[in-house]
C-alpha cells in the first residue's frame, strides 16, 4: 500500500474532504492533535477498530480513544453522561484530556476492547477537529507507533512506524505537548487519573472541588538492579523482556504476563498501561540526584565502559561535559519541563538510530509544582523499565 503524507494547512483544508472519505469508506488515516499523533479510524465501524489494532501491531484487548469535535457527541457515544465531565469538558475541551464514562450500544466491544466503558476525547487540533467533522463520524484513535515504540510526535515518526500499512498521514509539524493526554476516569465514586498527563491532579480537582485519585497501579516501581561497587550497572542488563532488566514493565502482546513482582495484584484500569511502552531499543538507566553527582557518575560509566556505545540524554548545560559518549542528545534547558516533554519521545527515537548499547537519562530536576511533573515521571519511568540510580 503506498502511503501517502499530506501536510494541512488550516481546518478547511480541501483535503481533508478526501481524508475523511477514507474514514467513512473503513480506511484508516493519521493524524495530528495537540499531544501525538493518532491512527485514526472509523469509531463506529468493529472493522476499522480491527485494522487500527493490525497495523499498530497491539492486542486487541487494549481499548482505543474515541476522538469527537462536539460535545454533543457524547450523548451519543456515553450511556451516562455524568456533571463531573460536562464540568470538566467546560474546563479542558478541546485539550489534552480523555474521559472514561459508560459506553453507550453505539459503540463496538472491538473499538473498547471488549469494556462496557469508553475513553472520549475533544483534542485541540485544527487537522484533528477539521477530519472528525468531515468523517462525520467519531473516530477511534490510539497513538500512531507501532505496538512498544515511542509515540509519534512528527508525520515522519508516523511514517517511520507506518508507511505501506495505512493510505494517508496527516501532517501538521511537530505536536505542541509531546505526551499523550491524561485519562480520568469518571465511572466510579471518585475521579481516577488511570494516565498522567499535561492536565495534572491539582487542575482536575480545581474544577471538581472534590479529590481526584492516582490509580495506585501506574506507579512505576524502582528495579534495585544489583551494582558493583564501582556503581555500575548489572553487566548482564539487557533490555529483553524475559531477561531481569526490563523485568518490571511487560512487553505489549505479552499477554497474561504481570507487572513487577510487588504489584501483581494491582492491575491498571487503563489496559495499556500494562505494557512496556515508550522504551528506547537500548536500555536506559536514569540518573537521579544533584546535578554534580549525575554528570560525575555518567562520566565515570563512560569512562569505564570504552568498549559499549553509550548515549546520554541531557540538558544543554551539561551536554559539553558527555563529549566522550557515543551519542549526546540534548533534552532542553536544565528543568524547562514543557521541552523536556516535548522532546522526549523524539529523543528516544534518536538513540535507536545509531546502535547504542546503554543510556543514561539525567534527572532534570524537576518542579514539585510542575503540571507535566506526574506525566514526565510516568514516561520516563517506563523508557528505563524502572531503573533508577541514585547518587550523591
Ligand atoms: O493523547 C492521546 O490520548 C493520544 C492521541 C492520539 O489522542 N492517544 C493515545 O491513545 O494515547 P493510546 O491508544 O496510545 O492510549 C490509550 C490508553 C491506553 O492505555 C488504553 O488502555 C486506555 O487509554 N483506554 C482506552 N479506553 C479505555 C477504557 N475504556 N478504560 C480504561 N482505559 C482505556
Ligand atoms: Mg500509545
Amino acid at each position: 500500500m503506498r502511503t501517502e503524507v499530506i501536510a494541512i494547512a488550516s481546518k478547511d483544508d480541501e483535503e481533508l474532504k478526501r481524508a475523511g472519505a477514507v474514514i467513512r469508506a473503513g480506511g484508516l488515516v493519521a493524524f495530528p492533535t495537540e499531544t501525538v499523533y493518532g491512527l485514526g479510524g472509523n469509531a463506529l465501524d468493529a472493522d476499522a477498530s480491527r485494522r487500527i489494532y493490525a497495523a499498530k501491531g497491539r492486542p486487541s484487548d487494549n481499548p482505543l480513544i474515541v476522538h469527537i469535535s462536539d460535545f454533543s457527541q457524547v450523548y451519543m457515544l456515553a450511556d451516562e453522561v455524568p456533571e463531573t465531565a460536562k464540568r470538566l469538558a467546560d474546563a479542558f475541551w478541546p485539550g489534552p484530556l480523555t474521559m472514561i464514562l459508560k459506553k453507550a450500544e453505539l459503540v463496538p466491544e472491538t473499538t473498547t476492547g471488549g469494556l462496557s466503558t469508553v475513553a472520549l476525547r475533544m483534542p485541540n487540533h485544527p487537522a484533528a477537529l477539521g477530519l472528525i467533522e468531515q468523517a462525520g463520524v467519531p473516530i477511534a484513535a490510539p497513538s500512531a507507533n507501532r505496538s512498544g515504540r515511542p509515540s509519534p510526535t512528527t508525520a515522519a515518526h508516523v511514517f517511520e512506524d507506518m508507511a505501506g500499512k495505512i493510505p494517508m498521514i496527516l501532517d501538521g509539524g511537530e505536536v505542541e505537548i509531546g505526551v499523550e493526554s491524561t485519562i480520568v476516569d469518571l465511572t466510579g465514586e471518585t475521579p481516577m487519573v488511570l494516565r498522567p498527563g499535561y492536565i495534572s491532579r491539582e487542575m482536575l480537582e480545581k474544577v471538581l472541588g472534590i479529590q481526584v485519585e492516582l490509580d495506585p497501579a501506574i506507579v512505576v516501581k524502582p528495579v534495585t538492579e544489583p551494582l558493583t561497587t564501582e556503581g555500575t550497572i548489572h553487566p548482564e542488563a539487557s533490555n529483553d523482556d524475559s531477561g531481569s532488566f526490563a523485568s518490571n514493565v511487560v512487553s505489549e502482546g505479552s499477554g497474561s504476563k504481570q507487572q513487577n513482582g510487588e504489584s501483581t495484584l494491582l492491575k491498571p484500569k487503563a489496559p495499556g498501561m500494562r505494557y512496556r511502552h515508550y522504551a528506547p531499543k537500548a536500555p536506559m538507566i536514569l540518573v537521579k540526584g544533584p546535578a554534580q553527582a549525575v554528570t560525575a557518575y555518567i562520566c565515570k560509566q563512560i569512562e569505564d565502559n570504552k568498549d559499549k556505545k553509550i548515549g546520554v540524554l541531557c540538558s544543554a548545560q551539561t551536554a559539553p561535559v558527555y563529549k566522550d559518549a557515543s551519542r549526546v542528545v540534548v533534552a532542553g534547558a536544565q528543568g524547562d519541563i514543557v521541552a523536556l516533554a516535548h522532546n522526549l519521545y523524539a529523543d528516544l527515537r534518536d538513540f535507536d538510530e545509531g546502535d547504542i548499547d546503554r543510556i543514561y537519562a539525567e534527572d532534570f530536576g524537576i518542579a514539585e509544582d510542575a503540571n507535566l511533573k506526574e506525566a514526565l515521571e510516568n514516561r520516563m519511568m517506563k523508557a528505563a523499565g524502572g531503573h533508577i540510580v541514585t547518587v550523591g
